[in-house]
């Protein structure tokens, strides 16, 4: 396996293709939006610079891992008869990733396994609309991919164990670690991390905290890296969103129902990092953590 293609060039899709390229891989990156291919290579461009400046990697490797990367606007151009993986990792929409898997089924040769990287939503539904679900898997990449380890690879209804081994293989091939899990609403990762969040955003909602109270708790109190609201901002708040949606669907539980403050961020553009504003605000280069001023305490008159 040399030549893969990588669909969707925003937060995942150009760590997915930084990755693969790093590991030698022959990597065409798709993105409807040009604007997006130029930010993604810029943003590979300055992940590698801090690699070597830590002498994590060589100058070289990171010119060979650049020279790996070509980018494309259509499906139609990325793909050739030597592709042998696409990775899907276009936005969290089914209607957006059953289109695209029914576009690049027609379009790819019949050894090509098609991969989606998607956070929830059902491989089995997206391997139905393909004539191939046998070779339709999920490879769940953590976000930053070029520093996570895990790879949740995850089995649709009707999965092959062949592609399923190889997709365990190909991942171990890229320095990290596969847990193969079955496909239900959230997988493994986002069924037990996505109530979590919730959770926070509920306690921010009914007034028990501040954000900054919140994600103190967690950091300090359960050793976790970063707080959920953190986290939350760094995910996407529509990602989270829409996450919660599919298990609010697929599991028919209301304990899954995403907290009203999460669906008015969302409405209103805030969604975190990558607009700028969500829990926290972003400036451009600022590594301080601020609060948002939503959520900033008020000064008594
Ligand atoms: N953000 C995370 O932390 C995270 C973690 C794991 C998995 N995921 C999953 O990865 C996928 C991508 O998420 P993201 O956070 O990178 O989203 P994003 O919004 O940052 O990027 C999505 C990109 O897909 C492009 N796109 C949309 N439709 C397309 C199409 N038809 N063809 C080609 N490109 C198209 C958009 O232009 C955009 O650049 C989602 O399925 C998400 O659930 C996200």
């Amino acid at each position: 396996m040399k030549h893969i293609v990588v669909i969707g060039s925003g937060t995942m899709g150009n760590g997915i293709a930084h990755t693969f390229a790093q590991y030698g891989f022959n990597v065409a990156l798709v993105d409807i939006s040009q604007d997006a291919l130029n930010k993604a290579l810029a943003t590979i461009g300055k992940n590698l610079d801090r690699m070597v400046s830590k002498a994590a990697i060589t100058e070289l490797d990171k010119n060979n891992t650049l020279n790996n990367i070509k980018t494309f606007t259509t499906l139609k151009d990325a793909i050739a008869n030597n592709t042998d993986l696409v990775v899907e990792a276009a936005s969290e929409n089914v209607d957006i990733k059953l289109k695209i898997f029914k576009e690049i089924d027609s379009l790819c040769p019949e050894h090509t396994i098609l991969a989606s990287n998607t956070s929830s939503i059902s491989i089995t539904k997206i391997g139905a609309a393909t004539k191939r679900p046998n070779k339709v898997i999920g490879m769940h990449f953590m976000n930053p991919v070029p520093v996570m380890k895990l790879v949740e690879v995850i089995r649709g209804y009707s999965t092959s164990d062949e592609v399923t081994n190889f997709i365990m293989r190909v991942t171990k091939s890229l320095n990290k670690i596969p847990v193969e899990v079955n496909d239900y609403p959230g997988f493994v990762a986002n069924k037990i991390l996505m109530p979590m969040i919730n959770e926070a955003i509920i306690t921010l909602y009914e007034g028990v905290a501040g954000v900054n109270e919140i994600d103190t708790v967690m950091k300090l109190g359960m050793a976790h890296p970063m707080g959920p609201l953190q986290l939350a901002d760094f995910i996407g708040l529509d990602v989270c969103l829409s996450i919660l949606n599919v298990l609010h669907d697929g599991f028919g539980n209301p304990k899954y129902a995403p907290c009203p403050l999460l669906v008015n961020m969302v409405n209103a553009g805030h969604l975190g990092v990558k607009s700028g504003s969500g829990f926290y605000s972003y400036t451009h280069g600022s590594k301080d953590l601020v609060v948002a001023s939503q959520f900033r305490k008020k000064e008594l008159v």
